[in-house]
């Protein structure tokens, strides 16, 4: 009875919440039914999830929801704030945490390593959304556990990559591991999305290697690869974050990396050249050897105004085999052997997420901190299937003197990710592309005024691109989510027919299976967000 009565005034304070002036009362029912809930299913386990559960009234609330996050525009006092968050440190704490919020109908959202480009995992998009809403925090699950001789890792998805870079270069100077640049990225969302890093062209995606993995699904079991099935197996490497469940763990195999690598930084200015240049590096880049990954970062440098256009590589070789290949295949890059510098694997990581040289690469495990700092920024994602010609480019940079501080990186494809077929795991973006871009503004000054001129800048820019990127569909990275290409409303979960917009641009033909994996594993659609799988009931025709 005492149940009954909770759940009842949970369901009242769920639906008049609108209508209270103030809804702290509201949301403490909601608490209150959610603690009275966990009580019931840690009857046989653990209760220390108590000490886990942070609700505004707590003075750590503020750090814990916001130590991991990187970008302003979803950390001010208007973006909508969880009621809960939850940083479990058992698996069976998430099993209940799971069936609590089933049970409850809360909307829930993950957060491993708190990167994502649109905030998922932490707020909800719409300032003025008054849902309530749970955070699932996995900064616990941080183990990295390495078998050298079986060249494995599992990996928690609190982790972060550069955890798993490090913990490698641990046990072995020879094994390494293909995933992103910037060492504070969470393996959970990562994953989740592809995952790609400085030897995509050799290796491929970091789930292209994920062996194995433990979920907690919706009915809150424990999956493993044998019992969760093929399907869904393929489903959660790449079929996006917040989908099928909350992944635990997960096995990788790890790559064989040579003891010294090669990397450089060359920089070019329109005046040296450097738009034929960047023209030119558009079709010889896919085409380099495997191990040869060069991709462009271009700014308009301040306050001169000059583009500048930075050749950033990594070599899984020695300079001595690098340099005849550059002179070769890319003589207009003009590089020396002193431009050439040999490394560790992990030494070149280290220096390419930007770290001063000589730093000990133990800096790969820790957190990126803000310093307070705002640090507002949106980024975009396009695949390029075909030469921007040299004008095309110029508007480009035209594009950035524009801006203070918008940037694009290009990165180069081709290699294996020719070799792997767009079907192997949900990221379909494989043969054919020659690079991807993605654009980024980031910007420091609050205000609606700030807000609208650096977003504007973005999408105009994004817009300039239209006739020299992939068409139908215009493909996307779901890693860089981007709430501008569509989303799902909300507000009383049924979904519209604009799901097949965004599912295609990251998906393309995958979409169609990922819907059918997410009708069969989820149909009451209880892992969602803005951009996830829909079962196929709540798509609108
Ligand atoms: P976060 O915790 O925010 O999760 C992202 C999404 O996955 C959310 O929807 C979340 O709910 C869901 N999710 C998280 N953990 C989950 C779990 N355990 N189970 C189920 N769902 C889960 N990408 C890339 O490929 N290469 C790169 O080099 C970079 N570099 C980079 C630098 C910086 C500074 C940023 C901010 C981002 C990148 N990225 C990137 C993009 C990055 O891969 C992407 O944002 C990932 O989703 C981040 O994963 P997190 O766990 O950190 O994010």
């Amino acid at each position: 009875m005492k149940n009954q009565n909770t759940l009842y005034f949970l369901f009242v304070s769920l639906i008049c919440l609108s209508s209270y002036s103030s809804n702290h009362q509201a949301l403490a029912y909601i608490d209150e039914g959610l603690k009275q809930c966990l009580i019931r299913n840690s009857q046989n386990q653990t209760a220390s999830i108590f000490n886990d559960i942070y609700t505004p009234d707590n003075s750590s609330f503020v750090s814990v929801l916001q130590y991991p996050i990187k970008n302003t525009r979803f950390n001010s006092s208007d973006n909508p704030k969880p009621f809960s968050v939850i940083t479990p440190k058992e698996e069976a704490e998430v099993q209940s945490v799971i069936l609590c919020a089933v049970e409850l109908n809360l909307r829930l959202r993950i957060r491993s390593g708190g990167h994502d480009y649109e905030g998922l995992s932490y707020t909800t998009p719409e300032k003025g959304d008054q849902t309530p809403f749970l955070v699932l925090d996995l900064t616990n699950f941080n183990n990295v556990s390495v078998d050298s001789a079986e060249k494995t890792a599992w990996v928690g998805s609190g982790a972060t990559v550069g955890d798993l870079y490090y913990r490698i270069s641990e046990k072995s100077k020879t094994l390494g591991f293909p995933a992103g640049v910037c060492h504070s990225i969470g393996i959970g969302g990562h994953f989740s999305g592809g995952g790609y890093g400085m030897m995509l062209r050799k290796h491929g995606l970091a789930a292209d290697h994920v062996v194995d993995a433990r979920l907690v699904d919706a009915k809150g079991k424990i999956l493993d690869r044998t019992s969760m099935g093929e399907d869904l197996f393929w489903a959660i490497r790449g079929g996006g974050g917040n989908t099928f469940g909350v992944v635990l763990s997960w096995k990788v195999e790890l790559i064989d990396v040579p003891e010294t690598v090669t990397t450089f930084h060359i920089v070019k200015t329109p005046e040296q050249n450097a738009t034929n240049i960047v023209h030119k590096w558009q079709s010889i880049a896919p085409k380099l050897p495997q191990e040869l990954f060069i991709r462009i970062i271009a700014i308009a440098q301040k306050p001169e105004n000059t583009v500048q256009a930075m050749f950033n590589s990594l070599y899984l070789g020695p300079a001595d085999t690098l340099l005849p290949i550059l002179q070769q295949s890319f003589p207009e890059l003009g590089a020396t052997r002193q431009d050439l510098g040999e490394m560790s694997w992990i030494e070149a990581l280290t220096t390419i997420d930007g770290f001063p040289k000589g730093t000990d690469p133990k800096a790969l495990t820790g957190t990126i901190v803000n310093e307070g700092k705002p640090f507002y920024f949106k980024g975009k994602s396009d695949y390029v299937k075909n030469p921007i010609p040299v004008e095309g480019l110029e508007g480009v940079w035209d594009f950035l003197r524009e801006s203070n501080s918008g940037l694009i990186i290009m990165s180069p494809y081709g290699g294996r990710m020719e070799e792997i077929s767009e079907s192997a795991i949900p990221f379909p973006h494989r043969a054919g592309n020659l690079y991807k871009i993605q654009y980024i503004m980031d910007w420091s000054e609050a205000g609606r005024e700030a807000y609208e001129s650096h977003m504007g800048w973005i999408r105009r820019l994004f817009h300039y691109c239209t006739p020299f990127v992939s068409k139908s569909p215009r493909e996307a990275y779901v890693n860089y989510r981007d709430l501008d290409i569509g989303r799902n409303s909300m507000g009383n979960s049924t979904y519209g027919a604009e799901s097949k917009n965004w599912g295609i641009k990251y998906f393309k033909n995958n979409f169609e299976r990922l819907v059918t994996v997410k009708t069969q594993v989820d149909p009451q659609n209880f892992f969602r967000n803005e951009q996830s799988i829909p079962p196929r009931s709540h798509i609108l025709n």
